[in-house]
């Protein structure tokens, strides 16, 4: 089966300093270059929370305010999984929903990493050990709110929080 997710040939996967594995850049990336596209299924919260994060643990990117796609059985994880850490100095901002894309050049051997400001509406609050200058150093679920971020992210927020943000002004 071909893999639910598409990870640029640019990329590969390996230790991080951030956390566990992260993806990595193995060729120069130019800015807005596609970089990977989350593949899995349509899965709504209440059976994420019930049936996959117990069991596969954080695999998912959220798509809507209580829609995430997720692969859905310890087989599907390792062909859905991105690797992409977070960091408050991000790489990769989102075009649509399920899109990484390059924000500016990167060069071969840096980290690809997202901030989770761009995907994510929740309600968690968790300590962040991306290592970054400007790191923020507790990360939320409501960080997309935050004025410096919407202008810093402004073009790379997933489109379901794109819209809230113009809804805001
Ligand atoms: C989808 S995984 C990313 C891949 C993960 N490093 C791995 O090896 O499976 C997301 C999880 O990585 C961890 N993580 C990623 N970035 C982090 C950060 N900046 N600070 C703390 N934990 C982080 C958290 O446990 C988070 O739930
Ligand atoms: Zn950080």
């Amino acid at each position: 089966m071909p893999p639910l997710s598409y990870r640029s040939p640019k990329t590969d996967v390996r230790e991080s300093k951030i956390h566990g594995r992260g993806l990595f850049a193995t060729a120069d990336i130019g800015k807005d270059e596609i970089v990977a596209i989350k593949g899995g299924h349509i899965i709504d919260r209440a059976t994420l929370q019930r049936e996959i994060t117990p069991r596969l643990g954080p695999v998912e990117i959220q798509i809507d305010d209580d829609l995430f796609i997720a692969p859905v059985n310890e087989d599907e994880r390792e062909m859905s999984m991105l690797y992409s850490n977070h960091s408050c100095d991000a790489n990769l901002g989102m075009r649509g929903e399920i899109t990484f894309v390059a924000m500016r050049d990167i060069r071969a051997g840096e980290e690809l990493t997202h901030d989770w400001a761009t995907t994510d509406d929740d309600d968690y609050s968790v300590e962040c050990k991306c290592g970054a200058p400007n790191c923020r150093k507790i990360l939320t679920g409501k960080d997309w709110q935050r004025p410096e971020l919407q202008k810093r992210y402004a073009g790379y927020f997933s489109a379901h929080l794109a819209r809230k943000i113009a809804l805001q002004k």
